[in-house]
């Protein structure tokens, strides 16, 4: 296979690297000794001028660099991307024109709550993170392995995160969900519900990360070469199917291999069983965007499959191990807004929150604006910006930094109105007062979690019941518990019951505000116990 455009930048940055020869200081200096350190006399104190001693140990001391806020422990792997056929009628992106069209990809998977180096088989969501360096830039797709997310806004991720990591007096749990402030968040944030069924479901422990879907979560937007919007939900498939760990094998897997997914990746990718994933789209034309009984803009709900339907649009080859995991996999940067034309957002609250916090959090965790010329994050499309100066600035500009701009230098054109080639954000009539209020249906946080539950087959239901009962009874505050369960009774009364009586917590009556619809009169309590 020849080698991609992707491979071939990075071929060129490898070759700065001068293997085979003896050992050198920072400033290209050959070291006579790397083993013991100049000293004064044998049994005397160590020289302060052994330059080379002192930058061994400075530059050793400064190794490390803040590990992701959210999204800490990841695997990466290089691919490409293909189209099955033009995707024109729908988006102009250049990368989904034909199928003859590859583009080399970088993927990252991730689970969210514990540190880098907690283990991978925790209860959890995964991150699926894909970065297409296509002809007009990068375009990431940042998703998760769960279709909807806890929270519908933002403004609430910083609460969120700061109830889900561990306690802030003794830093536990590391890297499971089983905690007092996570539950009291949930049970105090009925927004929460859907999303806590898929984590308590067997969604939350792949087996592989090959074996696992992947989803943009937000509603975005394709647009054509007319202007034409289309509303667009992202899904990816794994062409192994989609196959989970049970809960006891997920537990003994933290202790005897805590890198069993990495692991898995690694091993697969170098053995050439190429992990793949088909790209699926639910395509709305925006004429509907109020046929729904859900609100697109709303992230803690699906839209069902029986009335939009999962279209597939291409393939995903992941198939080349990165070379360095810290150079690499710990310095990708992925982030929301990375757009190409043809691609664009929507108004979906929690989106707009995220298109801020990447760049922000990037800057301080890869160190300043410059990361995007690290070899994992510089694009393959021709990168002529007049942004310069700030740490580690790699490139040596000459000329002139702004447009427009007659004396020549920098970049001094700006693309004309009608030039194809550049994003043109979609055009959207855009009026209401300053509120902070969303549609009603936002208000609606129980009804798909119910869907969710009853189309679990009763081995299933099992499983997200003994979940729930692991985890929450480990919450040391009883009215967290009630609490919780009682907000369980509003996705199925037969649930709340099996677990209230896992946790010692008194089952609830069912509530006068339930509606018949989502109770679940064939499941009793004896089929939730199990076998
Ligand atoms: C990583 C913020 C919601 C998927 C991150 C990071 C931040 C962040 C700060 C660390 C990025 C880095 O250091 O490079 C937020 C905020 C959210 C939000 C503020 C809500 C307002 C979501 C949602 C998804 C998601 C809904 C999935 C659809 C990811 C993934 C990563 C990540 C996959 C890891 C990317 C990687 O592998 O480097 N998020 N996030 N996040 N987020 Fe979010």
């Amino acid at each position: 296979m020849p080698e991609d455009s992707k491979q071939r930048q990075r071929a060129a940055h490898l070759a700065d690297d001068p293997a085979g020869g003896p050992l050198t200081t920072d400033q290209g200096v050959v070291v006579d000794h790397t083993d013991d350190a100049l000293a004064a006399g044998e049994r005397g104190p160590t020289l302060m001028e052994d330059f080379h001693f002192r930058e061994k140990l400075t530059r050793f001391d400064h190794e490390r660099i803040p590990e992701r806020v959210v999204h800490a422990r990841g695997a990466g792997a290089y691919g490409y991307f293909e189209p099955y056929e033009s995707c024109a009628s729908f988006t102009r992106a250049a990368f989904l024109q034909a199928p003859t069209v590859r583009t080399p990809v970088f993927v990252r998977f991730s689970t969210v709550q514990g540190p880098r180096g907690s283990a991978d088989t925790v209860r959890d969501v995964r991150g699926f993170a894909a970065k297409f360096y296509t002809s007009e830039g990068n375009f990431d797709l940042v998703g998760n392995n769960m279709p909807v997310f806890f929270i519908q806004d933002g403004i609430k991720f910083p609460d969120f995160v700061h109830a889900l990591k561990p306690e802030p007096h003794n830093e536990i749990p590391t890297g499971a969900s089983a905690h007092d402030t996570l539950w009291d968040f949930v049970s105090l944030q009925p927004e929460t519900l859907h999303m806590m069924m898929w984590l308590m479901s067997d969604r939350a422990i792949p087996r592989s990360y090959r074996m696992m879907q992947g989803f943009g979560v937000h509603t975005f937007r394709f647009v054509d070469d007319r202007g034409g919007g289309t509303f667009v939900k992202f899904h990816w498939k794994p062409l192994l199917g989609v196959h989970s760990l049970v809960w006891d094998e997920a537990q003994e897997l933290q202790g005897r291999d805590p890198d069993f997914n990495r692991r898995d990746l690694w091993q697969a990718i170098e053995s050439g069983a190429y992990p793949e994933y088909e790209l699926g789209v639910q395509l709305i034309d925006e004429r509907d965007e109020f046929a729904f009984d859900v609100d697109l803009l709303d992230p803690t709900k699906i839209v069902p499959e029986e009335r939009v339907p999962v279209r597939p649009i291409g393939r995903l080859v992941l198939d080349r191990n990165p070379d360095e995991f810290f150079a690499e996999t710990e310095q990708a940067a992925f982030h929301v807004a990375n757009l190409v034309p043809g691609i664009d957002v929507t108004n979906d609250p929690l989106l707009q929150a995220r298109l801020f916090s990447y760049l922000d959090t990037q800057l301080i965790r890869l160190g300043g604006p410059n990361f995007g010329r690290l070899p994992v994050n510089r694009p393959v499309a021709p990168v002529r910006t007049n942004q310069r100066d700030g740490y580690h600035q790699p490139d040596i500009h000459t000329g002139t930094a702004y447009s427009p701009n007659s004396l020549g230098g920098g970049c001094p054109a700006i693309a004309g109105p009608g030039d194809t080639a550049a994003f043109t954000h979609r055009a959207e009539r855009v009026e209401g007062a300053k509120i902070r209020r969303r549609s009603p249906s936002f208000q609606d946080h129980y009804t798909q979690a119910s869907l969710f539950w009853h189309s679990m087959s009763d081995w299933e239901r099992r499983h997200i019941v003994d979940a729930f009962r692991f985890e929450l009874g480990k919450v040391g505050a009883m009215s967290v518990r009630e609490r919780t369960v009682e907000e369980l009774n509003h996705v199925d009364h037969g649930l709340a019951a099996a677990v209230a009586e896992g946790i010692g917590v008194v089952a609830p009556e069912i509530g006068a505000d339930r509606r018949p619809d989502v109770l679940s009169p064939a499941l009793s309590l004896e089929s939730l116990r199990g076998p």
